[in-house]
């Protein structure tokens, strides 16, 4: 085999593995962004909410967001399904602003109303996690 043959593979491999790595990495901190959205309703800490969810939102537009750049980051035999990531994205997108919304009183609703809808919309956002993991991450 040629160096050059060697040093092609080799990076392949490192940019490939790094690819894995960004990927993971940004799962793990969204995975700790929507517990702390979670740990704010359970404490009905509404700042906390708002806060939270806002921060969790924006991580999961510039991941989810970009086709591309989330298909850069799955392995070769799934980039076929980079298209799950922006349904995603808006599926999360419309729900964070359900609860954005009810924080604010938008639609005038008594307060347990605001709180339930927001829940119930924090509920589906978990829901596009796993949608998504049944479809692209997990093999059974
Ligand atoms: C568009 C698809 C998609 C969506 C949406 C998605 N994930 Fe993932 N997730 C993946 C894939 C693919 C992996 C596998 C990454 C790996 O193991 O390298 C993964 C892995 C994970 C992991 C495991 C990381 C590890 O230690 O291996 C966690 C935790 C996780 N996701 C949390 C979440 C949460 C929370 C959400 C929702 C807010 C979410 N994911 C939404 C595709 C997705």
């Amino acid at each position: 085999m040629s160096k050059k043959i060697v040093a092609i593979g080799l990076v392949t491999l490192l940019f490939s593995s790094l690819s894995a790595y960004e990927l993971k990495s940004n799962m793990l901190l969204l995975n700790a962004e929507l517990s702390e959205v979670q740990r704010a309703f359970i404490s009905s800490d509404q700042t906390g909410v708002e806060e939270s969810v806002k921060r969790f939102a924006k991580h999961a537009q510039d991941l989810l967001g970009n086709k591309e750049k989330f298909s850069s980051m799955l392995p070769e035999k799934k980039k076929n399904k980079a298209n799950e990531a922006v349904m995603s994205a808006q599926i999360i997108s419309h729900n964070v602003q359900i609860i954005l919304d009810a924080i604010e009183n938008k639609h005038n609703q008594s307060g347990q109303v605001r709180r339930e809808e927001a829940q119930r919309a924090y509920t589906y956002i978990e829901h596009a996690c796993f949608r998504c993991h049944n479809i692209v991450r997990d093999e059974y």
